[in-house]
Formats: structure tokens, C-alpha cells, sequence
């Protein structure tokens, strides 16, 4: 039996944060100068992760997502993608990664069966790309991209996090290069969760005004149908070419989201809003037998009320979600711990 929430949502989908440093300094997501780290010692290994992802393929989930921080910090991944991608139960096991790392690691993530990439790319100008990630390193991502592509990965997708004033101007840009190599683009809102400590309403450049300017460009922009738990809408432009659109902040998919996320240190979170998590790995590492661990699993998600994007979208006179003296007393809060 499906175990649902309160809302009645399954649980599907697993977002497995496998560190929470990043090389990268993107500005809605790590713009501070300093940052609190997990402490080494309770990152998951390897087979922790695999055991705990088992419980999680018990309660219906079946499409995991290897993120960070930047994943490809972590020594050793294709390890753990192969000991995922044996599992036959998982059908979509797929990476979200800044793609600085993905030219050397590309073919090594292929050859251990990863089955999908996603790269975030915001910018196609270099010292734009330097302006809002703080490192100058837009040549490696393209690599990169340009290796996952001749390595056989063919469902590429590019994500890129747009807000006024700073790339509104590269959305043609951002479609024409997904184009030119392959990947299907996904446009997304700026969103004010943990970690987005400088997010501001007038920073954000919607969904409506995301199409607006796309169809001054192209011309009219027709929906695509999509599937209810995706939180990208899909569309087309006149001559075809299919993007999406991801708009958490001005129609949030709360209704609908079937994702857990599991931190480098195995805290289970319900919501990219939670401000609370269940910590796993202490229980596991005491030696909690699985039907334990997977009791307490069931019990956590029949719990489950989170709709974050939509509590936060009706909050008047809407800033910072989480203060920053609170942010700094707890790396759990931050968005590059719990993956994007
Ligand atoms: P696909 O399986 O390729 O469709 O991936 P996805 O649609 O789940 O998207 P992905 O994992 O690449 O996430 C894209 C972006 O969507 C993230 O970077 C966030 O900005 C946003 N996003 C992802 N997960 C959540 C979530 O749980 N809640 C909200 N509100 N936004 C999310
Ligand atoms: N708003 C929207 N997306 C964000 N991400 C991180 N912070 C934010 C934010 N404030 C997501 C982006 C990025 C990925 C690494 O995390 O999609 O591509
Ligand atoms: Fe799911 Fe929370 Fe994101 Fe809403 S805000 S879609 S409930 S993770």
C-alpha cells in the first residue's frame, strides 16, 4: 500500500544531496563570504546512502536525483551511481550538477549507468558568468556539457535560474545554445529559499514575463502537455523547439510534489521550505534494523503538509525567507544542503 501524505501525495521521487560544498559562489543561492560546512564525519558513506536509498525504493520511489552542492566534489561518485544504478527498481536515476567537473567525469558517469544530466548554466557571457558565480569557469562548464553530449548522454537538460535585471536579457541566448547541442532548457524562477539571502520580490522575473519576452522574439509560444508531479511546465515555439518552464515562486507545484530530499548527513527533509528535518543517520548508525528505519519513514511522510512555495507565495511584503544570524547557526537550512 502507497503510503500518502496529508494531502494525499506519494512519495516518488528521492533528491539525494551527496555533499554541501559547491566551486561554484552563484549569487541566489551561496552569495555570502563565509560558510558553516557539515561536519565531515557525518556525511553518509557510500553504503550508508545505498541503504537508506533502499527504504526510500520501499516506500514507491522510483526516480533518484544525485545533487549537492556541487555532486562532482564528491570522491568517487561513479561509484555510487553504479551501486544506484543496479538497482532495477530505480528508472530514473539522473545528476544536477554546475558541469565545472563534468568534462572529466563525464564518460565515468555514463560507463556506471547514470541515465540522465542536468547542468545549470545562467549565463553565455563570460565575465557575466564570472559577475554571478564568482568563479571564472564558463569554458569548463560548455566543456563539460560538450562531454556529456559525446559520451551518449541524450537526455541533457539545462537549467537556468533567470532574474531581472541580471540575464532576462539571455533567454533567446540560453534556447539557441540548448539547441545547438541538444538539451532542452528549463527556465526557473528565483526563488527565496534558504541560502537566497539577497532574493527581493522585484528580483524575480516570471513565468508570465519569461514568455512574454520569449514571444517577442519568436512569436506565439504554444503549451505542451506535461506530466502533473513535474514542476517544469513545457512549451514550444513556433518552429518547434521545446523549453520549460519552472515557476516555484509565482505558480508553485506544491500540490502535486512527490520528492523527498536526503542530506549529505542524512537528514530527511519533506519540503525545500522545511525548517526541520528527521535525522536518519543516527538511528542507522546506532544499528536500527530497516523495518525500523522504514516505520519511521511511513510515519514521517503520513505527516507530510508541506507546500512551502505556496505558504511563502502568500506572504505579504515577501523578503528573505530565513534570517541570516539563523542561516549561519545552521548549514541544514541553506540550499546548497539540501540540493537544488
Ligand atoms: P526532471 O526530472 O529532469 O524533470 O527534473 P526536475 O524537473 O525535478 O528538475 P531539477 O531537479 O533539475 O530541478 C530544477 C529546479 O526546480 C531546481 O533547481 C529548483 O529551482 C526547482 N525545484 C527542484 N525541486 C524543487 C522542489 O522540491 N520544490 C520547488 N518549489 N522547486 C524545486
Ligand atoms: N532560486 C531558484 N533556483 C535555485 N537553485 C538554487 N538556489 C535557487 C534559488 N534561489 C537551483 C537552481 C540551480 C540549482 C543548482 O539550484 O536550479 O540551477
Ligand atoms: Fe514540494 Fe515544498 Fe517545493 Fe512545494 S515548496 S514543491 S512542497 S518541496
Amino acid at each position: 500500500m502507497t503510503t500518502l501524505d496529508t494531502l494525499g501525495r506519494p512519495l516518488r521521487s528521492l533528491r539525494l544531496s551527496v555533499t554541501d560544498r559547491c566551486n561554484l559562489r552563484c549569487h541566489y543561492c551561496m552569495p555570502e563570504d563565509e560558510y558553516v560546512w557539515l561536519p565531515r564525519e557525518d556525511v553518509l558513506s557510500f553504503e550508508e546512502t545505498v541503504q537508506l536509498t533502499e527504504l526510500f525504493g520501499q516506500m514507491g520511489v522510483d526516480r533518484v536525483r544525485l545533487t549537492g552542492g556541487e555532486p562532482l566534489l564528491r570522491r568517487d561518485l561513479p561509484s555510487l551511481v553504479a551501486q544506484l544504478a543496479a538497482k532495477p527498481w530505480i528508472v530514473d536515476l539522473a545528476l544536477t550538477t554546475n558541469g565545472v567537473l563534468l568534462a572529466d567525469a563525464a564518460a565515468d558517469l555514463k560507463a556506471a549507468g547514470l541515465h540522465r544530466v542536468t547542468v545549470s548554466l545562467d549565463t553565455m557571457r563570460p565575465e557575466r558568468f564570472t559577475a554571478l558565480t564568482r568563479r571564472d569557469a564558463l569554458p569548463q562548464v560548455l566543456a563539460g556539457i560538450d562531454a556529456a553530449r559525446r559520451v551518449g548522454f541524450t537526455d541533457l537538460k539545462i537549467d537556468s535560474v533567470i532574474t531581472k535585471g541580471d540575464n532576462d536579457d539571455e533567454v533567446g541566448d540560453l534556447l539557441e545554445y540548448g539547441r545547438s547541442v541538444g538539451a532542452e532548457v528549463r527556465f526557473i524562477e528565483y526563488m527565496d529559499v534558504g541560502g537566497a539571502t539577497h532574493w527581493r520580490p522585484d528580483a524575480v522575473f516570471s513565468r508570465a514575463q519569461m514568455l512574454e519576452r520569449l514571444a517577442s522574439i519568436y512569436g506565439p509560444i504554444e503549451p505542451l502537455p506535461s506530466p502533473t508531479s513535474a514542476p517544469a511546465d513545457r512549451f514550444q515555439l513556433p518552429d518547434g523547439l521545446a523549453f520549460g518552464i519552472i515557476a516555484s515562486t509565482t505558480q508553485p507545484f506544491c500540490r502535486t510534489c512527490d520528492r523527498a530530499r536526503l542530506t549529505a548527513d542524512g537528514v530527511l527533509l519533506l519540503c525545500l521550505y522545511a525548517q526541520h528535518g528527521t535525522d536518519l543517520r543516527r538511528p542507522l548508525r546506532a544499528g536500527a534494523s530497516p523495518e525500523t528505519l522504514l516505520n519511521m519513514l511511513k510515519a514521517v511522510w503520513r505527516g507530510r503538509a508541506d507546500r512551502g512555495a505556496e505558504e511563502r507565495r502568500s506572504v505579504r511584503g515577501r523578503g528573505t525567507y530565513i534570517p541570516l544570524s539563523v542561516l549561519k547557526k545552521d548549514a541544514h537550512l541553506e540550499m546548497h544542503t539540501r540540493g537544488g
